[in-house]
């Protein structure tokens, strides 16, 4: 934690206070308000977190109005095009980007962790075959502490290491297996000379009978998903994360806890609310009546994959995958597929509609990304599943970040309450 480099007066009350401010590297100010309660005797009200920092953190950041978003400093664009998921997850998780010896040797660790316990099968196998992937990567990565008892213990940083490769290692197994339980399919495990979004792609896509050769375009467009994803600051999935971390539980379970927050449609479930969108649209013809109900005030509708909490210009990471997403319909040509096209046309009705523009409703990543991901095959269902394996890194980022802090403490919101205040209980008799 830095020293503060001014203060900032609150009048409560009818008494004055001073609060030590913060000034970070990049953004905003930040008002210390720790000692608020125990001086002033008042809480400060925040839903939502809109102006509440949880944390300090070194890993990533965004300028919304910019349309910024740096990791350890390097811009999103720099290293979705010049570098690799695997190089990504190494800056990270140790700040800095790894020379050849060590990029080679944090592969190779990646690599050798690739495999479930062999008893994970059977807990597969408990699932109902129509349970979402969702549900069943969140129950399958709790579990790992089940599985996994020799990385469970948060005080010892070399199993929080071994913690950190594993969950990193394994979540794509663990996703294209939760795909392949739900279509029937047998697991297709994982081969160690492919590379890692060339591994997943197998596992999805390769049948016992059959095996996939993986598109070197196919596959480079699934790296950039996994780095466009990585990471994304104090998001609802990544302080979800941090909650559950605050109170010692273990990293399996705290990852659990941030797939869990991840699927709502708000957030990653946004990529599959967005496909499902698409297709009830169905073809373009229907988009104005949509974009209507969309700005209906009466009507709860939203465009889904338009939109964001924090970027209020434009996404970059949506810049980068639209790039990506052109490619892949080029690739497999599916100008054809309906969609597709009404994805293309409702793009552009809404970027030339005078309500979106107002209030900065841009397509964002999950816009993109749902697009290139049926393209590719996958089944809705899967994406947010998709979202979640690229997000790991992150989380277990955070995670760590928030361990070696000495400043961590368990995490306990306060409330404005608005309930009854004490009374007389009555007996049901009389009620
Ligand atoms: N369609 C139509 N109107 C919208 C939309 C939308 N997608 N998003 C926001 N608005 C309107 C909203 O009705 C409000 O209007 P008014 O000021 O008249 O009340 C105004 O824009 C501001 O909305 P807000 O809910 O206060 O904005 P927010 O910053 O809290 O919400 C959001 C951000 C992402 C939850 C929201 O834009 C949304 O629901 N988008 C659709 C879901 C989506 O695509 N989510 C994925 C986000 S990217 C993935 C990730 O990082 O998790």
């Amino acid at each position: 934690m830095t020293e503060p480099t001014s203060t900032a007066k609150l009048s409560v009350h009818g008494n004055d206070y001073e609060l030590p401010v913060y000034s970070p590297t990049a953004g905003p100010d930040v008002i210390d308000i720790r000692k608020l309660y125990s001086s002033a005797g008042v809480f400060t009200y925040d839903p939502g977190f809109t102006s509440t920092a949880s944390c300090d953190s070194t890993i990533t950041y965004i300028d919304g109005n910019k349309g910024e978003l740096l990791h350890r400093g390097y811009t999103i664009d720099d290293l979705a095009s010049k570098s690799h998921y695997l190089e990504v997850c190494y800056l990270l998780l140790y700040g800095e980007l790894p020379s050849p010896t060590q990029l080679e040797d944090f592969e190779n660790r990646v690599t050798n962790h690739t495999m479930l316990h062999e008893q994970m099968v059977y807990f597969y196998r408990g699932f109902r075959r129509d349970a979402h992937p969702m549900a069943i990567m969140t129950g399958v990565v709790g579990a790992m502490s089940a599985f996994y008892h020799d990385s469970t213990d948060i005080n010892d940083p070399w199993q929080r290491e071994v913690a950190s490769i594993r969950l990193i290692a394994k979540m794509p197994t663990i996703a294209a297996w939760a795909y392949k339980f739900s279509i029937g399919q047998p697991f297709v495990y994982p081969r160690n000379d492919l590379d890692y979004a060339s591994n997943f792609l197998r596992m999805c896509f390769a049948v016992p009978a059959e095996d996939y050769e993986v598109n070197p375009i196919l596959s480079r467009a699934m790296d950039r998903i996994f780095t466009l994803h990585a990471d994304h600051e104090q998001n609802a999935s990544t302080s979800t994360v941090r909650l559950a971390s605050s109170s010692g539980a273990n990293p399996f379970a705290c990852i659990a806890a941030g797939i869990a927050c991840l699927w709502g449609p708000a957030h990653g479930g946004a990529n599959q609310a967005c496909l499902e969108m698409l297709k009830e649209i169905g073809t373009p013809d229907r988009i104005p009546e949509f974009i209507a109900k969309a700005k209906d005030k009466n009507d709860p509708f939203r465009l889904m994959g338009f939109g964001h909490r924090v970027y209020k210009n434009f996404d970059p990471r949506a810049t980068v995958m639209k790039q990506s997403a052109d490619e892949v319909l080029d690739l497999l040509g599916v100008e054809n597929n309906p969609i597709l096209a009404t994805a293309k046309e409702l793009e552009k009705a809404a970027l030339s509609d005078p309500y979106f523009a107002e209030k900065k409703l841009f397509p964002n990543v999950d816009f993109y990304s749902g697009i290139i991901l049926e393209a590719m095959g996958f089944p809705t269902s899967m994406f947010t599943p998709i979202f979640a394996l690229s997000r790991t890194v992150g989380w277990i980022s955070q995670w760590k970040e928030m361990i070696a802090d000495p400043q961590n403490k368990i995490g306990r919101p306060r409330q404005l309450y608005l309930g009854e205040t004490t009374r007389a209980y009555t007996d049901i008799e009389t009620r």
